[in-house]
């Protein structure tokens, strides 16, 4: 507003420099006086240039502040979306995708606030004191020069509405090429081992190219509209000058009015024909503003009940009844009917692809069922706090992921500043620390990323000390031992046996050695649960568990080393009676 007033002094002084000092009506006013009206006119528009200067300083200043706390603050909350969706978000939309929405499209709807808002206000204000003064300095020509502005009004109103669907697909596509290279940074070992990096070179290409298209597109349209703005700008100033100069011929103004009124008319031109400019940003941003919405009003498929139940403590018994899950129309789970009493251990095997991993999943609500319920202590996991329940389970996922972090910050994940003990603890367990111990920086090695590169089986059994320093009543091992070799696991196995506060839990294998000791193995086939029992019961069946076990040990049928232990192993262990199954 002050920068606006200060604009709409310099064209006063004007007025008087042409009136006064140039075309003296006073004929013989003295020279000196002419000098020192002028002298200290220019002086004035000194001091009116450099406080308009100074205000502008400070304006830019604050928007420039505002709207980079605008931009924080609207990343910290799409993130905070991002982060409380469920699974099936992160299965259909790619990293790639969200990343350029949390840069790219943030910064757009940024570079509206700050620069589009000030061109348009600034552009309003100017546009009002500009046309007030005018109207004052004289009416006529005002309204004459103000003919050609509906149009441009029209006309930039026009431009935004053709550039939406332009726009619209440069932001698409630049999704599209950050997603090409986020997936060939996260792949190179695969594009280098399949030796395709000029494929990969060329399809990257292929979407630089189409981003430039777009962005072309997207200019043509711009560029058919800026002439007719340019031109309709153009023509209220020809306007004046012929209105006007025919008012000073007749007399009806001084030439020094016809100067003032014609910066003033300068002042109303400018930001009209920067109109298209400001089209171009708000269609830009509405794009932008759009794709980030989606992710906002997102609504996450699971969450915490209004009001849920907080049981003081939780068992960890896991029941599932009836369970279905489908994803578009594909059958998933079926029927599932498991009971897991408290402390006992699961073995889920099958063929891959046949429902383990979407089973378990459903304990922390990863996902929930069609259709059954499933239950932690006899509690729905829809009634309890969503919080609660996931603090419940300890998970080892089927891929691996660490943090570049250091290792004891990987380990202490969601329990900051544990004491080394606790950790350590859960390293023997997980039989970590036998390759920690030995590494120049021990815990403090920095893995992930950037860090050292662990092998498969370390960074397993990294994860599952994770998984194990929670202490939680459940603990989901899915394929969690699969890059260990037999006897590491064996030795897996019997701490996680002997710890004091036994989990209930769930093994995923291919591996017969990894499911002998559980006190109920589950085979899955097609989404079903197809067999059911202990090691030995299996065998005897002679179903798929007996088959697995058959090309595993060299078709010696019951009478192998494994079968033996695992017999007798059933029978130390039999110490659940109700863990054979409820279905
Ligand atoms: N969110 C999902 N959306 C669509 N399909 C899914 C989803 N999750 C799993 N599936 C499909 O469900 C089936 C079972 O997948 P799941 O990961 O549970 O198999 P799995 O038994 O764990 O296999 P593996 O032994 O290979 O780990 C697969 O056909 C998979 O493609
Ligand atoms: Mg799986």
């Amino acid at each position: 507003m002050l920068v606006v007033a200060a604009a709409l002094v310099p064209p006063a002084i004007a007025q008087r420099i042409v009136d006064y000092v140039f075309v003296p009506s006073v004929k013989e006013g003295n020279f000196s006086s002419r000098t020192t009206l002028l002298l200290s006119l220019i002086a004035a528009l000194v001091v009116a240039n450099v406080l308009r200067a100074g205000l502008i300083f400070l304006r830019n200043n604050m928007v420039e502040v505002y709207s980079q706390r605008a931009q924080r603050d609207l990343k910290q909350r799409l993130y905070d979306r991002i982060q409380a969706q469920s699974f099936g978000f992160f299965h259909t939309t790619r990293t790639g995708e969200l990343m350029a929405r949390m840069t790219n499209d943030v910064e757009m709807v940024r570079g509206l606030l700050a620069q589009g808002l000030l061109q348009g206000a600034s552009g309003i204000l100017f546009f009002i004191g500009a046309a007030a003064l005018l109207g004052v300095l004289n009416w006529q020509l005002a309204l004459i020069s103000a003919l050609a502005s509906p149009w441009l009004f029209m006309t930039a109103l026009k431009l935004r509405k053709s550039m939406r669907p332009t726009t619209t697909e440069v932001r698409a596509q630049f999704s599209r090429l950050n997603t090409r290279v986020q997936e060939n940074i996260s792949g190179i070992r695969v594009v280098k081992a399949f030796m395709r990096h000029a494929y990969e070179l060329m399809r990257f290409q292929k979407e630089n190219t189409a981003l430039t298209a777009a962005r072309n597109r997207n200019l043509a349209v711009w560029a058919r509209y800026l002439p007719a703005l340019e031109f309709l700008s153009g023509i209220s100033s020809a306007i004046v000058l012929l209105a006007g100069g025919w008012m000073v011929i007749q007399g009806r103004i001084t030439l020094g009015t016809w100067v003032q009124f014609n910066g003033y008319l300068w002042m109303i031109v400018q930001p009209m024909r920067t109109l298209g400019d400001v089209a171009n940003q708000v269609a830009m941003a509405e794009s932008s503003a759009e794709r980030l919405c989606e992710i906002l009003d997102r609504r996450p498929a699971v969450t915490s009940p209004a009001t849920p139940r907080r049981p003081e403590h939780i068992r960890g018994e896991v029941e599932l009844r009836n369970v279905s899950w489908a994803v578009d129309g594909h059958e998933i789970l079926k029927g599932i009917n498991l009971r897991a009493p408290a402390g006992s251990t699961i073995a889920v095997m099958g063929p891959t692809g046949c429902g383990k991993t979407s089973l378990v999943n459903l304990i922390p609500r990863f996902f929930d069922p069609d259709e059954g319920q499933v239950l932690v202590d006899g509690i729905d996991v829809r009634e309890l706090d969503l919080k609660q329940l996931r603090g419940s389970v300890g998970l080892v996922a089927q891929e691996t992921f660490l943090f570049s972090d250091t290792l004891y910050g990987n380990l202490t994940y969601g329990q900051e500043d544990a004491p080394i003990e606790r950790v350590r603890e859960a390293a023997v367990t997980a039989q970590a620390e036998e390759f920690i111990t030995p590494l120049e920086e021990g815990y403090e090695t920095v893995v992930g990323e950037r860090g050292v590169g662990l092998s498969g089986g370390q960074k397993q059994r990294a994860s599952l000390a994770r998984a194990l320093m929670k202490q939680a009543p459940i603990l989901i091992l899915d394929d969690a031992t699969s890059s260990v070799d037999m006897e590491t696991e064996t030795r897996i196995q019997q701490a996680l046996r002997e710890l004091e506060a036994r989990a209930t839990t769930f093994i995923i294998a291919h591996r017969i050695s990894s499911v002998l000791h559980a006190d109920q193995i589950l085979v899955m086939d097609h989404g079903q649960i197809v067999e059911r029992g202990r090691h030995a019961e299996l065998v005897r069946s002679g179903g798929l568990y007996a088959e697995y076990f058959r090309v595993q040990h060299g078709g010696r049928g019951g009478n192998g080393d494994a079968a033996g232990s695992g017999g007798r192993d059933g029978g130390e262990h039999g110490t659940h009676p109700s863990a054979t199954g409820a279905s």
